[in-house]
């Protein structure tokens, strides 16, 4: 890990602790890419390049979009939304960051992407079991553990029937205690999408290229 990202988890983590503290679990995103500045290398996240993990399952599967309705949640700067607009769908992406969702419309002014502000818990009621493709990558994991349920919840009520989701996480063993920010998920975390009529279509565990590898899950359900 490079110093300038190994400043940036610290930064990150001060960040979402001095939120934290204020009993604001949310506030931080904002905070963070507005700090940045437009320097992406401030945000662990933001690389500029669609997650490898979901490219690698889109390659194995042969995504493609042929119009399909997605939407992205949680979309930071925007890549992966490109990259299932590239594959063909039509896109609508969200983060509750505005300073995230102007910089994404900036990257991506050139594409028909639809970028969004707006919150998980509170998105437009026409976003109801709407989406025929969902996409979830790494939004998760940095929410409380306590909120985990609702989160997962709400992810599921964008999935319209017979509609698609997947999701792209840090993954660790359900005996595992998730001891920091990102508080990875387990099995049995993610357990809760099928007790919302989502049918479990595949699980992928991969590793990452880190020092030390680190484990992500890629799932895909459907209604
Ligand atoms: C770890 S980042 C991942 C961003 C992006 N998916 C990626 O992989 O680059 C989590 C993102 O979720 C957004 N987010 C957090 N809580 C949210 C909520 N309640 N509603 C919508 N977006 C949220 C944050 O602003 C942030 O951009």
């Amino acid at each position: 890990m490079s110093f300038e990202t190994h400043d940036a988890r610290e930064r990150t983590k001060e960040i979402q602790a001095e939120f934290a503290a204020r009993g604001d679990a949310l506030g931080w995103f904002d905070a963070l890419y507005n700090e940045a500045n437009g320097d992406n290398e401030k945000i662990p996240w933001a690389d500029l390049e669609p997650n490898k993990f979901l490219r690698r399952w889109a390659q194995k599967t042969d995504l493609q979009g042929n119009n399909r309705r997605a939407l992205v949640i949680g979309c930071g700067l925007g890549d992966d939304a490109r990259f299932l607009y590239d594959a063909g769908f039509s896109v609508t992406a969200f983060d509750i960051s505005p300073t995230a969702i102007r910089w994404a419309r900036e990257l991506h002014s050139a594409t028909g992407i639809e970028f969004l502000a707006a919150d998980l818990f509170d998105a437009p009621p026409e976003w109801f079991r709407a989406f025929e493709f969902v996409l979830e990558v790494y939004t998760i994991q940095p929410l409380p553990l306590a909120m985990r349920p609702r989160v997962i919840d709400a992810i599921s009520d964008f999935v319209a029937p017979e509609g698609r989701l997947v999701v792209v996480t840090r993954g660790r063993e359900d005996d595992e205690e998730p001891l920091e920010l990102p508080w990875a998920l387990s099995r049995r975390d993610l357990s809760q999408f099928e007790l919302n009529d989502l049918k479990l279509i595949s699980f992928e565990e991969m590793l990452g290229d880190e020092e030390e590898p680190i484990k992500r899950f890629v799932v895909e359900y459907e209604r």
